[in-house]
């Protein structure tokens, strides 16, 4: 099973990846996750998308569609794939797609963590307080908003027409976001 977890910054999908990961056996493919490693190693590719990060803007969808592509043969070799911060635009989604069909697969399910944008503030002002995350300051956690916003949340028709699409309410507890997900997939599986 290929799964999406979709939602503006915040919204619990890294937090719910993990435990579909331990539960399920599948892979997490965290854009995100890879692009900081980048950073951190100090590669040439990190060195590039450093500024990107640090100002909440969006990397190029030929450096992110290609992270991915390196990393489909380890999803399907443990049976699926949970997207996580992965596609955020129309093409990044469309290069998904496409990049799936090649391999016999395809994306079956898209959850929307719904988190209103008061708590998503709050959980990002905490996690800088406590963990300092560069770009949870408060300036560019404005700058991604606005990009999800403008670039990211337009994608939610595209999945929505294909009937993958399903909305999840991601204000509870962790554990309350879970059982949600769980009752979702529970309809896909
Ligand atoms: P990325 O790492 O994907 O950041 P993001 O989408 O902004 O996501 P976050 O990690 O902040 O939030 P999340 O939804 O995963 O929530 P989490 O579980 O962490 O991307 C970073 C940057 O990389 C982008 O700005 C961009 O520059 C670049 N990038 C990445 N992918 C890209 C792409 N495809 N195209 C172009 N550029 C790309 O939880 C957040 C906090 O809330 C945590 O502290 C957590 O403990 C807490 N929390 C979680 N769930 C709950 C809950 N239910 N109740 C209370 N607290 C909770």
């Amino acid at each position: 099973m290929n799964l999406i977890l979709f939602g503006p910054p915040g919204a619990g999908k890294g937090t719910q990846a993990k435990r579909l990961v331990e539960q399920r056996g599948m892979v997490q493919l965290s854009t995100g996750d890879m692009l900081r490693a980048a950073i951190a190693s100090g590669s040439e590719l990190g060195q590039k998308v450093k500024g990107v990060l640090d100002r909440g803007d969006l990397v190029t969808d030929e450096i992110v569609i290609a992270l991915i592509e390196d990393r489909l043969a380890e999803a399907e070799a443990v049976g699926g794939a949970i997207f996580d911060g992965f596609p955020r635009t129309v093409a990044q989604a469309q290069a998904l797609d496409s990049m799936l069909a090649k391999r016999g697969q395809k994306i079956d399910s898209v959850l929307r963590l719904k988190v209103d944008e008061p708590a998503l503030i709050e959980r990002i002002t905490k996690r800088y307080a406590e963990q300092g995350r560069s770009d949870d300051n408060p300036e560019t956690f404005v700058n991604r908003l606005d990009r999800y916003n403008a670039d990211t949340a337009p994608l939610l028709p595209y999945y929505r027409e294909q009937g993958k699409l399903s909305e999840v309410d991601g204000m509870g507890t962790v554990e309350a976001v879970a059982s949600s997900i769980d009752a979702a997939l529970s309809v896909v599986a």
